[in-house]
């Protein structure tokens, strides 16, 4: 063999190894994002019944007594934020509802990953609808979403609280 075929022999063969190489670090470039997937960054802290009697309950009543309607022998009297002030106080609970919603369905205190899930993510929803009708300044839209609100606390207690 000549030279010129030596180095043409040589430089066939380091270009087919190169290719394996290419293959192979595409293959562990994909393999490896799975194998370094940390563990559990932060375990929950709180347990269920802490998280309701120091997050969810008083978020949720500034939200349900935020809107009223009461009918007595005087008149109606009618209750709504009017502050920018009262629509902030409002607009935090449900912030800190829909924030307690998802710390429900956290590993690790989630109860499972089907009605609790389904119920914690209807705590959710109802939280950013009554986000969004703060944001509209609408109290007959926080008066419904308050009803969203509800039914995702009375559902999952009806099934979970014992
Ligand atoms: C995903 C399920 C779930 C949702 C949604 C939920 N809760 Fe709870 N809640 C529980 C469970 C379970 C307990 C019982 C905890 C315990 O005692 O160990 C509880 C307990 C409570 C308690 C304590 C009751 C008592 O007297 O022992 C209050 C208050 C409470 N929840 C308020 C609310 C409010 C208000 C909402 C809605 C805004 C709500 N919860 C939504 C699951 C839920």
């Amino acid at each position: 063999m000549r030279a010129a075929e030596w180095l043409f022999a040589v430089g066939a063969a380091l270009f087919v190894i190169g290719i394996g190489f290419v293959v192979v670090g595409a293959r562990a470039a994909r393999q490896a994002p799975a194998a370094a997937r940390p563990a559990a960054a932060t375990p929950p802290i709180a347990t269920v019944r802490q998280l309701m009697l120091g997050v969810v309950e008083p978020a949720a009543v500034v939200v349900f007594e935020s809107v009223s309607t009461t009918v007595t022998k005087e008149g109606t009297e009618e209750k709504a934020p009017s502050t920018a002030a009262e629509w902030e106080a409002v607009g935090a609970a449900a912030a800190a509802l829909a924030e307690a919603g998802r710390l429900l369905m956290a590993d690790g205190r989630a109860v499972d990953r089907q009605d609790w899930t389904r119920m914690a993510q209807g705590m959710v929803d109802g939280a950013r609808q009554t986000l969004a009708a703060v944001a509209a300044r609408s109290a007959p839209g926080v008066f419904d979403a308050g009803g969203a609100l509800y039914t995702s606390c009375d559902g999952c207690h009806q099934q979970y609280m014992r």
